[in-house]
């Protein structure tokens, strides 16, 4: 039995989170095994790389460095939480995965996406998600939204163009695979962008029980 790797992608503020919650909570109804869990991080080892990219430091970070960071801590996920969830036939629901890494690292800080590529396939093998979610919202909005809640870290530091080629990347991303990515309107109320979720539901259980 293999199960069903979802993500959620989409800037800071976007509502992954928030609706990560609801899809388990409607998946969970069903009877379907879900695991929650979140990049970077996922494991006790893979969260103290993410405390390295998030905190904020006095030595700037170089870009390739972070790059590097990212899937090492992808590469622990997938050891340790990821692959044996898919493997007993769970729904794996991910806030951020390698979307992310493609939309911060090589559109916000500029790396080549054929190297973000090559180590995709030598950290992930062949295992890509079957079904992606980009919430996608106005730069400003996702901002305010993560203002809102305290100190900024590492990434909600950077400016207005860095989050501009995130959101770009997400969705030019999202236009390329439309097989496994939907792209949802993350500037709606939390009710609207629920109902764009529950319209997905038929697919999704479709696809669980397939
Ligand atoms: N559609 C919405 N309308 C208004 N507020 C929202 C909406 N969705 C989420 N929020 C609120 O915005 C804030 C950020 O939401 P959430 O934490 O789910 O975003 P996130 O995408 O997980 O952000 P991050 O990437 O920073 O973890 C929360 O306070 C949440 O309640
Ligand atoms: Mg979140």
């Amino acid at each position: 039995m293999s199960g069903l790797f979802i993500t959620l992608e989409g800037p800071e503020g976007a509502g992954k989170s928030t609706n990560r919650e609801y899809l388990a909570a409607r998946l969970r109804e069903q009877g379907i095994d879900v695991l929650l869990t979140r990049e970077p991080g996922g494991t006790p080892l893979a969260e103290r790389i993410r405390e390295l990219l998030l905190a904020p430091s006095d030595e700037a970070m170089a870009a390739d460095t972070e790059l590097l960071l990212v899937f090492a801590a992808r590469a622990q996920h997938l050891a340790e939480v990821i692959r044996p969830a898919l493997a007993r036939g769970a729904v794996v629901l991910c806030d951020r995965f390698t979307d992310a890494t493609y939309a911060y690292q090589g559109g916000g800080r500029g790396l080549s996406m054929e190297r973000i590529a090559a180590l995709e396939s030598f950290v992930q093998g062949d295992l890509r998600p079957d079904l992606t979610l980009v919430f996608d919202l106005p730069v400003e909005v996702g901002l305010a939204r993560a203002a809102a809640r305290g100190r900024l870290d590492r990434f909600e530091q950077e400016g207005q163009g860095f989050f501009e080629a995130v959101r770009q990347t997400y969705l030019q991303r999202a236009a390329a695979t439309t097989s496994r990515c939907r792209i949802l309107d993350a500037s709606q109320s939390l009710g609207a962008v629920q109902q764009s979720i529950d319209a997905l539901l038929p697919e999704i259980l479709e696809r669980c029980r397939g």
